[in-house]
């Protein structure tokens, strides 16, 4: 089967090839569709952002297309950032920006527990699409420690770890991210499909 990729985040389109190794699949990304129009990311739920891109790129492309919507929740922040993690700090702001806003506004906040969330849909075509959804839960760190990975991993303690993901290698990371969860469900559902071909 191929699927386009609808992101252009490089982070993101390693971490799914890298899930998805080794199953019948080859992923394209939109690179290999230029002219493909942007998705303006502005449903309320990680949900409908996901759906929208995957549908706007199978419809484009004429290929079934994976899409992921994710973000971070800070439960004492009324789950902020949550659908506008990318841009917390401002339109075009930084990981570094994001990061730095994030610890501003918890600065005297002792209950710092968070979770990521990722949803990925996978459109078929415009009529046939599925969501899966991988969640990671965790605390939010007073100061960011760790060079890997992207986005809020430096301030990001998983549950039960005491180092942040930017600490952990890839493979840590997958096993216990949202992205890597929401993906295994992709996967499963992935392959029930290749087997029906
Ligand atoms: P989007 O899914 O491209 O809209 O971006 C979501 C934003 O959430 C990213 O820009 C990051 O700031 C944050 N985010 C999503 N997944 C992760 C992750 O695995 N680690 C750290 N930050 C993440």
């Amino acid at each position: 089967m191929e699927i386009v990729l609808a992101t252009r985040n490089k982070k993101k389109i390693e971490e799914i090839k890298r899930i998805t190794e080794g199953m019948a699949v080859t992923i394209f990304t939109l690179d290999d569709f230029p002219g493909c129009p942007e998705v303006e990311e502005d449903g309320t739920t990680f949900e409908e952002n996901a759906i929208k891109k995957a549908v706007t790129v199978a419809e484009f492309t004429g290929k079934p297309s994976l899409a992921d919507d994710s973000g971070l929740e800070v439960y004492a922040l009324k789950r902020a950032p949550g659908t506008l993690s990318a841009r917390y700090a401002g339109e075009g702001a930084d990981d570094r920006k994001n990061v730095e806003k994030l610890l501003k506004e918890m600065h005297s906040v002792k209950e710092r527990k968070a979770r990521f969330v990722c949803c990925i849909a996978l459109a078929l075509n415009e009529y046939s699409v599925n969501a899966f959804f991988g969640y990671s839960d965790g605390d939010i760190g007073m100061e960011p420690r760790g060079l890997n990975g992207f986005g809020y991993d430096p301030v990001f303690y998983p549950a039960g770890y005491s180092k942040t993901f930017a600490e952990m290698s890839d493979k840590e990371k997958d096993l216990l991210s949202h992205r890597g969860r929401a993906l295994e469900e992709l996967k499963r559902n992935l392959a029930e499909k290749l087997k029906d071909r």
